[in-house]
C-alpha cells in the first residue's frame, strides 16, 4: 500500500455535532485500509469524536459557529489525526494537570470536565494540543507490525 503512505486526507466540516458521523466514517475507511484492527479503529473513533465534540461544544461560544478541519496523515509507523478549530482556546496545561490528577481519584469523585482529554490520552498512543490560534488536537496511533505481534 505504498501509494497510500505519506499522503493525507482532509475534511473541513461545520463545527456541528451532525457532522461527526462523517468524520467517523472517513476515519473507518482510512484506518481499515491502513491495516488497523477493529478494536484499534473503535478506540480511535471514540477519541476523534471526542476531539470533534470539544470543537463543537467549546470552540465557538457566543460567536458564529465556525468550522473544524480533520486531517488524516498516513505514516509508515501509524496514523496521525489532527482536529483543528479556529475558535477561542483554553489553557491546556491546566486542563491536562487536572486530567492527570484523575488517575489517582476514584471514579465517584470525578465530576465535571476534563474527562474528554483523559479519555483521548487513554485511547491513543500520543496526544498533543496546540492552543496558539484556536485549538489543534493531534492524535497518534502507531501501527503494530505483524512481525511484532507474532
Ligand atoms: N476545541 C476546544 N476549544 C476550546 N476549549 C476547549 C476545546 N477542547 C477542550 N476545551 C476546554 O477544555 C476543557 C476540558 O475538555 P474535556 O476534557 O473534553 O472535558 P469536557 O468537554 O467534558 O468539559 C473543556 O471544558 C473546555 O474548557
Ligand atoms: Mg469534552
Amino acid at each position: 500500500m505504498s501509494d497510500f503512505q505519506n499522503h493525507s486526507v482532509s475534511l473541513k466540516v461545520p463545527a456541528d455535532a451532525e457532522f461527526i458521523d462523517i468524520v467517523r466514517l472517513t476515519l473507518y475507511g482510512i484506518a481499515s485500509k491502513w491495516g488497523f484492527s477493529y478494536e484499534e479503529i473503535e478506540d480511535m473513533k471514540v477519541a476523534v469524536a471526542e476531539a470533534c465534540n470539544n470543537a463543537v461544544l467549546h470552540a465557538y461560544q457566543g460567536e458564529e459557529k465556525g468550522q473544524m478541519e480533520i486531517r488524516f496523515e498516513m505514516r509508515e509507523d501509524g496514523i496521525r489525526i489532527s482536529v483543528k478549530d479556529e475558535g477561542s482556546s483554553f489553557d491546556y496545561e491546566q486542563k491536562e494537570s487536572q486530567a492527570e490528577s484523575l488517575h489517582d481519584k476514584p471514579l465517584s469523585e470525578v465530576s465535571e470536565g476534563g474527562l474528554g482529554i483523559f479519555m483521548m490520552q487513554a485511547l491513543m498512543d500520543e496526544v498533543q494540543v496546540h492552543t496558539q490560534s484556536g485549538t489543534e488536537v493531534i492524535l497518534t496511533k502507531f501501527l503494530q507490525r505483524k512481525e511484532e505481534l507474532a
